[in-house]
């Protein structure tokens, strides 16, 4: 069945995001980002956040229409994050989906934030293969899933971070070391100066009796910690590329050996790597070099579909659509904790 074209709505975090996707394509998307007004607290503040996305998200409707050349008379369905995410951003987004499914009559969908990451791959490679394992890396979760039909099928939980997630190590690190807010980018940015091989930092649960599937970088970001602690003790000025440098490779390290172990072991010959740190450039490079090496097919999304947006909401919606999926009712209630 066709699905006209679905309007994506994303505001978990502090992106706001729109969308429009049709029959898995992409039409046009744009973005509005308080990320600037978080980095004097060193992290994203909730209240502002939401505040954010009340003044961007009717704008940044619009722009994504201006920029498919479309109108809402052409808006088929709406999709939004209901989770997981912060419950005052989330309940922004939800609420203008909802007036505009209502005022427009055509269904809504909630869409499980982490499914919209996968989907983001999608519009740019198509399909995804049946199987596939999804490493997923974000701010906040870092897991490993053996997915066989996103609009379906239930998902295969691998595994999961016992503590911090891989974003949340690079963002924390990252002030430590004096780098600005959102810190993955900063650490991506630094490491390019840096020798990675100038510090050996902890490959935390890559150990025989570790859980193959489990992550952990508390440990890791206490070790990057320290380590800076100690140079600065010392009364020398710390070498902050060096260490950018070694902590992306002790997080690329871990996250691209248990993807690839993960795939050997499930039989399964495509990696797919979403979310905000699947834009790290160590990240992708040593998956791709380890994929290669291993025999495995490696989709990535685009640097600029990797972090939180509103097109891979739509691209979830366009699957719902399409797999005919019950619409929510025009009451669904956001999720902050979705599983
Ligand atoms: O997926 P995302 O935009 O939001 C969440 O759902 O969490 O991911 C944001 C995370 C942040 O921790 C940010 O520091 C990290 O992705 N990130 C990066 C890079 N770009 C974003 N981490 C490492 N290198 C990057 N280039
Ligand atoms: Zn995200």
């Amino acid at each position: 069945m066709a699905s006209g074209v679905v309007l994506g709505i994303e505001s978990s975090c502090d992106e706001t995001g729109a969308g429009l996707v049709s029959d898995g394509r992409l039409l046009g998307h744009a973005l509005a980002s308080s990320m600037e007004e978080h980095a004097r607290f060193g992290g994203v503040v909730p209240e502002i956040a939401a505040r954010a996305h009340v003044e961007a998200v009717q704008p940044v409707i619009r722009q994504a229409l201006d920029e498919a050349g479309l109108g809402f008379g052409d808006v088929g369905a709406v999709a939004v994050t209901t989770g997981p995410g912060l419950s005052g951003a989330l309940q922004v987004g939800v609420a203008a989906a909802k007036s505009l499914a209502y005022s427009l009559g055509v269904p809504l969908h909630g869409v499980h934030h982490l499914a919209g990451h996968v989907a983001a791959d999608m519009l740019e490679h198509g399909p995804l293969p049946d199987p596939c394992m999804v490493l997923i890396v974000s701010g906040g979760h870092t897991s490993l899933l053996l997915v066989r039909d996103l609009a379906g099928e239930p998902i295969v939980h691998l595994g999961d971070t016992l503590d911090d997630a891989a974003g949340e190590c690079f963002d924390k690190v990252a002030r430590v070391f004096g780098l600005p807010y959102p810190g993955g980018p900063a650490i991506d940015r630094a490491a390019r100066d840096g020798d990675p091989a100038s510090v050996s930092f902890p490959r935390p649960l890559t150990g025989p009796r570790d859980d193959p599937y489990a992550f952990s970088f508390s440990g890791l970001k206490t070790a990057a910690a320290r380590w800076a602690e100690g140079i600065r003790g010392s009364g020398h000025a710390l070498p902050v590329a060096d260490g950018a440098a070694a902590l992306q490779e002790a997080v690329a390290d871990v996250l691209t050996r248990k993807a690839v172990a993960a795939c050997r072991d499930h039989g399964v010959d495509t990696l797919v790597v979403v979310g905000g740190v699947a834009a790290n450039s160590r990240v992708r490079a040593l998956a791709e070099e380890r994929c290669r090496t291993a025999g495995i097919a490696l989709r990535v999304p685009p640097m600029r579909l990797c972090t939180d947006n509103g097109a891979m909401i739509a691209a979830v919606g366009d699957l719902l659509v399409r797999a005919d999926a019950a619409p929510a009712p025009l009451d669904v209630s956001v999720d902050p904790s979705a599983p």
